[in-house]
């Protein structure tokens, strides 16, 4: 599959009579809101959890010298926590250009707490174009220290993902690692 994922996505949901939609961010979604919502919720997903194995060309790195973003992968059991946006449909124009590198758009449903509802999410699966896979965290935190694009450097993006989950009051051991990884390697 191509890692330009925009015309896929536009024909992946049928948002006909639809006012607003959610979407699950559990990446830069979580912390960078550059959309209009109207809501937000913090939630969770189940059964998946956060890599870093999808290649960035377009935003913490660049095609010939891709960054690593989160992407979730399959675990049964897992959950995954985020932050739920309502948004109205035509919020995806834009989101399916943000998130054209591999990631597409899938049904899921949103666990709050005290309620459920379905939503969208976008993944970046391994049979994208600019998947990178797995790696040891460590390395991981060294192409990160190395990589930057467009947004930013890579570095950024880890950094603010895991400050935006303990504000969350979540842990998640792999996007930890990686940070305590980055900052002995500042150090
Ligand atoms: C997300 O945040 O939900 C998707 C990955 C990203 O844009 O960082």
């Amino acid at each position: 599959m191509s890692h330009d994922t925009i015309s896929a996505n536009r024909h992946r949901h049928d948002f006909s009579g639809r006012d607003s939609v959610w979407l699950f961010g559990y990446g830069s979604l979580i912390y960078k809101a550059d959309f209009p919502f109207l809501e937000r919720r913090a939630a969770h997903i189940h059964g998946w959890e956060r890599r870093f194995w999808q290649g960035s060309h377009d935003h913490r790195g660049t095609p010939a010298s891709p960054g690593r973003v989160a992407t979730l992968i399959e675990v049964p059991g897992a959950e995954c926590a985020g932050m739920a946006y309502r948004v109205a449909p035509q919020v995806f124009e834009h989101l399916d250009v943000r998130e054209k590198n591999g990631y597409l758009r899938f049904t899921t449903p949103l666990d709050f707490g005290d309620a459920q509802a379905e939503g969208l999410v976008y993944i970046a699966t391994e049979d994208n174009a600019a998947w990178l896979g797995p790696a040891p965290e460590e390395a991981i935190a060294r192409h990160v220290a190395a990589s930057s694009g467009p947004s930013g450097s890579n570095s950024e993006y880890v950094l603010r993902l895991a400050e935006a989950l303990r504000k969350l009051g979540q842990a998640d051991p792999h996007v930890f690692a990686i940070e305590h990884h980055l900052r002995a390697l500042d150090a």
